[in-house]
């Protein structure tokens, strides 16, 4: 065992204005920033990047340049003299619901979809990758490797290419999403099935990093990466100042709520917002770990062997970041919310028809449970809502397809006239 995981190849990098440094959730222990360090090598916890700034942070400044990842550039965790591996991620809409009384939602509400599809591999992903592929560039890997149920596959495997470096991905067999294979193959990555679930895929990674050096992983335990995703909470304080009391966040291996709690936690420290949000996680009843654990306050994972759910991209059993998701919904007041595959599908096919925003399955829980909740009279009468969006609608034709509603005819102008009528006049 040599160990990669825990950085027995001790590379620190210089930062210039910031103190940067990796602390362990689980034992509080520091280290010095590694660019190879993921776990901790005390306890074998989950670490998390800290960057201390004292000067020159202000909106003024960040609203100065272009509405990106980068526009944050002081907060996060690069050397000044990276070459950043991008492609313009981040910066995505954040869209305001204008027809929610078609399906249920009181008017005085105001909620907003981040729509992380409109990322440049079409979801949240690009952000982590973004951050993570330019440290590994700047370490000088050969290659990468990650586990995944597609969307950290098609967005790893671009910035790999960019970066030049080689990408490897272990993908559930069966279980991917076509759109995002396809990405994956056309980003010329090394696919390798495995059978069983992610949970299983995600395993051999690390025992696979744990042996060698020769490999940066780019899964979200790798906690560089989630730096990046951090920008969605700046971005969306960015847009909506302190009118903001929920988030509303698809959670499969608790990476991105954790990432974007801190991202708001960190605005708070510098006083960049008088408020903090309540986070709200969302996972699919088949595979949702969290929300057992969750309702019965355990301080250990409730791990599910078999998850399933239509939404591939949460299909997640055992997350490897529960522990800080744990924390960012216990410290935010927020909560953990199951929702059905019918209910799934129907919010996916409610934001595609009543408000123009295509998403996948995974990226529609969040209305779900948005819906729930109102339905439960949980929701406060005149609040500010996100629901994050985290990847788009062409990732997963198929499952569209299955659900699409056709009326078959003959070309003829007689008839095709005939059918429009009783269409419009329904
Ligand atoms: N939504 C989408 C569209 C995702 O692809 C994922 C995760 C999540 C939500 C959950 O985010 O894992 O940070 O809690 N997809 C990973 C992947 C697991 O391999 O693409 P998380």
């Amino acid at each position: 065992m040599c160990g990669g995981l825990f950085g027995n190849r001790l590379l620190s990098f210089e930062f210039k204005s910031k103190r940067v440094y990796l602390k362990c959730i689980n034992c509080n222990s520091t280290f010095n920033a590694n660019p190879m360090l993921f776990l901790c090598p005390k306890c074998g916890g989950l670490l998390e990047v800290i960057v201390e700034v004292d000067k020159g942070i202000s909106w003024d400044r960040f609203r100065a340049r272009r509405f990106n990842v980068w526009r944050y550039r002081e907060l996060l965790p690069v050397p000044s003299d990276v070459e950043i591996v991008t492609l313009g991620e981040g910066g995505t809409p954040l869209i305001p619901l204008v027809n929610m009384e078609h399906y249920g939602l009181p008017r005085s509400l105001r909620v907003y979809v981040k729509f992380e599809g409109s990322n440049p591999t079409g979801s949240f992903k690009d952000r982590g990758m973004t951050v993570a592929v330019s440290l590994a560039k700047y370490v000088g890997v050969k290659a990468a490797i990650v586990a995944s149920t597609g969307n950290t596959a098609a967005s790893a495997s671009a910035y790999s290419a960019r970066a030049k470096i080689k990408c490897i991905v272990l993908l559930p067999k069966g279980k991917v999403a076509k759109g995002k294979l396809g990405q994956a193959i056309l980003h010329g990555a090394q696919i390798i099935e495995v059978k069983g679930s992610f949970d299983n895929a995600l395993e051999a990674v690390m025992k696979t990093v744990k042996t060698t050096n020769k490999l940066y992983p780019l899964n979200s335990f790798n906690p560089w990466r989630l730096e990046g995703q951090k920008t969605i909470a700046y971005e969306i304080a960015d847009e909506l100042n302190n009118q903001l009391d929920w988030v509303i966040v698809p959670v499969g291996n608790a990476g991105n709520i954790s990432a974007i709690w801190k991202g708001f936690r960190e605005l708070y420290k510098l006083k960049l917002i008088e408020k903090l949000p309540k986070m709200i996680g969302v996972q699919a009843e088949g595979a949702s770990p969290l929300v057992k654990t969750w309702s019965i306050k355990s301080n250990k994972l409730i791990p599910v062997n078999k998850p399933e759910t239509c939404a591939t991209a949460i299909r997640i059993g055992k997350p490897i970041n529960w522990a800080k998701a744990l924390k960012a919904v216990k410290e935010s007041k927020g909560m953990f919310i199951a929702v059905s595959d019918s209910e799934i599908i129907e919010s996916q096919k409610i934001l595609a028809k009543f408000e123009g925003i295509d998403v996948e399955p995974a990226g529609a829980v969040g209305l779900a449970a948005l819906l729930k909740l109102n339905r439960e009279n949980i929701v406060d009468h005149g609040s500010n809502i996100v629901i994050v969006a985290t990847g788009h609608a062409l990732k997963d034709v198929d499952i569209i397809i299955k659900y699409y509603d056709v009326v078959k005819i003959s070309a003829d102008t007689t008839e095709v006239l005939l059918v429009i009528d009783r269409i419009i006049s329904k």
